[in-house]
């Protein structure tokens, strides 16, 4: 029989029946949000000087961001083309105007250069994104936005777990996103994290997240009752989320530990292949912990492509990612933007391999020759 690799899969315990069990047993557990509070408490171990909101998605976190800092019609945000959907229709949605700006080479996040050259005096925010959950020039977008007084948000969304000269991700900008969605190695099925950093902002953020109200300040026992004094939404994570989610951050080290081990064996197994042959690996300093994703990048799309359709018949689920967001339909319509070179290759070239805690070394193996003999033909 034919092996068959997942790209992904979800972390599996047997605790999460139980304590599904538990919740629907006992109503007051839903009430008093029992599992995200428990969660809340390990990832205020983790992100300890950062106000946290546990929300149902980073989609929501990225909307959540765009309400508090008032975004209008005609503002004007710089991210990256080479990011998901949700990073640009956040701000999209409050009639903000999205400038894409190019990625560099070595990290594949926004050229703090071209980032400079793109501001304007309508600019307002830039968002960073750390692709594969690893930092991008972070510091010198930092500096920009100090420089030019706008916010600075980061899209963690693969990245917990990640950090830079020792300071985890998110924790840079005056917000920070990170995903729990089923595509992430700590996931709650659909979550996501709004980290706050910028403390003048934790009121506002509070009540908007509270579908408006200030609710925060009663629970805190500063008021006698909560009531509407804001545009809001429900932006909370769901209990039954939070109970998968809290397994997983219990088990965070083991699963992540694991991860960091099937990176580096990609990496050691791949090496001398790569430098035979017309393809690159990811940087070998981003190898020591390597959590979210393990890519290849190859000269051209047609030997992407035939990579790809080759694991395929293999039983290997290896898979490309971003499609460009300037080039596609709705940005050519509504955000037109130069062609940004770099983006539109990097997204021509990468294939992801599997990466997730039910692969074992001997997959890898598998995946490795059935790319040497590919190189064979
Ligand atoms: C860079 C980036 N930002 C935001 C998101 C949205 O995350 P979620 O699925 O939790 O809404 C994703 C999802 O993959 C992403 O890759």
């Amino acid at each position: 029989m034919k092996k068959e690799i997942k790209f992904n899969s979800f972390y599996f315990s047997n605790n999460y029946t139980k304590n599904l069990e538990n919740l629907f047993k006992d109503y007051e557990l839903f009430r008093q949000k029992h599992y995200s509070k428990a969660c809340l408490n390990i990832l205020e171990e983790i992100y300890p000087k950062q106000d946290l909101l546990l929300c149902h998605s980073a989609t929501g976190a990225l909307e959540l961001i765009a309400l508090t800092l008032d975004i209008q019609e005609g503002d004007e945000v710089i991210l990256p083309s080479f990011t998901f959907v949700s990073t640009a229709n956040a701000f999209a949605l409050r009639g903000a105007k999205l400038v894409f700006v190019d990625i560099e080479e070595q990290f594949l996040g926004l050229d703090p250069d071209l980032v400079e050259a793109a501001i304007t005096d309508k600019t307002k925010a830039i968002i960073a994104v750390h692709y594969a959950g690893h930092a991008c020039r972070i510091k010198e977008l930092q500096a920009l936005a100090t420089k030019y007084h706008l916010s600075l948000i980061e899209d963690a969304a693969m990245c917990f777990g990640s950090s830079f000269e020792d300071q985890a991700l998110g924790t840079f900008g005056d917000f920070g996103v990170i995903s729990f969605d089923i595509t992430k190695h700590i996931s709650a099925s659909q979550g996501g994290l709004l980290l706050i950093n910028n403390k003048k902002y934790s009121t506002k953020a509070k009540d908007i997240y509270h579908v408006g109200t200030n609710r925060s300040a009663f629970e805190e026992g500063s008021i006698p009752y909560y009531e509407w004094i804001s545009l809001g939404s429900k932006f909370q994570m769901p209990e039954t989320n939070a109970v998968l989610l809290q397994e997983q951050l219990e088990q965070r080290e083991q699963i992540l530990h694991k991860l960091q081990i099937l990176s580096k064996y990609y990496y050691s197994q791949l090496l001398q292949l790569a430098e035979k042959h017309s393809f690159s690996l990811m940087p070998a300093f981003q190898i020591e912990n390597n959590f979210h994703e393990f890519y290849l990048r190859f000269s051209s799309r047609a030997e992407r492509d035939l990579v790809a359709t080759t694991f395929k018949k293999h039983g290997i689920e290896a898979l490309f990612h971003y499609i460009p967001l300037h080039s596609s339909s709705f940005a050519k319509e509504h955000f037109p933007s130069p062609e940004l070179k770099l983006s539109s290759a990097v997204s021509d070239q990468l294939l992801r391999l599997p990466l997730h805690t039910q692969v074992e070394l001997n997959d890898i193996d598998y995946i490795c020759s059935v790319l040497e003999n590919y190189f064979k033909q």
